[in-house]
């Protein structure tokens, strides 16, 4: 029977542990994060921060922001916007993709464990590395490409039309904040993201087809007629399930092979 095992550089090693919280503090409360170097060659460690929750705010990203600013200024991580729209503070918390600064401390009972967004390769910390993300997104040009004369003015849309990309809920794929929390919860994302495109960039494909103005749906169906680049979805549903902003990328993927298959009939 074939035996897998981890290589011995990638074992993720305990850490160091550190109690900051100040003495008889009320609100104690143990992350524990994950921690990773390329420079020093050594193993990922998983580093244990006590902090008080009185000096921090109430969301998960408060209390990394606290630990980088008070406990360990050399703790890396993204996040720019802190109110769920850049969608740089994506990663891992308590086993599920999440965005740090949407993520209530309060839902988490005991220790909180904090790691980079899975299957993706780690520049430090909790940093992933998007740049194979970013080009699969480049690939599917993600603008709008006409060919007849520009009007005068802009080129108009029905609300209906609209809707179609901005959801009658404010949830179509337009709102896609490019986080990565889908991708990285999807199996076959993990197994193939060399070739498979992945919930993210697929619903962000699926915007561009189904709008209106745009004038390359054919062309953009053709460059998705793939074995791997549409057709490794297996309809797990992962993607939808795990997706902070409440978007759902397999419906937009459903969409797309349905496409595929009437242009066939
Ligand atoms: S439906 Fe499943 S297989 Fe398809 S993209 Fe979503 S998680 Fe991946
Ligand atoms: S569909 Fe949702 S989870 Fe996926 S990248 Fe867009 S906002 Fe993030
Ligand atoms: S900091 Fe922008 S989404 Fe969290």
């Amino acid at each position: 029977m074939a035996e897998f095992t981890l290589p011995k550089n990638s074992k993720i090693m305990p850490g160091k542990k550190v109690d900051a919280a100040e003495k008889g503090a009320k609100r104690k409360k143990t992350f524990k994060i994950y921690r990773y170097d390329p420079d020093t060659g050594e193993n990922p460690k998983l580093d244990e921060f006590t902090i008080d929750l009185d000096n921090c705010g109430p969301m998960i990203l408060d209390a990394i922001i606290h630990i980088k600013n008070d406990v360990d200024s050399t703790l890396a991580f993204r996040r720019s916007c802190r109110e769920g729209i850049c969608g740089s503070c994506a990663m891992n918390i308590d086993g599920r993709n999440r965005l740090a600064c949407l993520e209530p401390i309060a839902g988490h009972s005991g220790d909180i464990k904090i790691t980079p967004l899975p299957h993706m390769p780690v520049v430090k910390d909790l940093v992933p590395d998007l740049t194979h993300v970013y080009a699969q997104y480049n690939s599917i040009e993600p603008w709008l490409k006409t060919d007849t004369q520009a009007p005068s003015r802009e080129r108009l849309q029905s609300p209906e039309d609209a809707n179609k990309l901005n959801g009658d809920d404010g949830r179509g794929p337009s709102a896609c904040i490019l986080c990565f929390c889908c991708s990285t919860s999807c199996p076959s994302y993990w197994w193939n993201a060399e070739k498979f495109l992945g919930p993210a960039i697929l619903l962000n494909a699926w915007r561009w087809i189904a709008d209106s103005r745009d004038e390359a749906a054919g062309e953009r169906l053709d460059q998705l007629e793939d074995p791997f680049k549409l057709y490794r979805c297996h309809t797990i549903m992962n993607c939808t399930e795990s997706c902070p902003k409440g978007l759902n990328p397999a419906k937009a993927i459903a969409e797309i092979k349905k496409l595929m298959v009437e242009r066939k009939a």
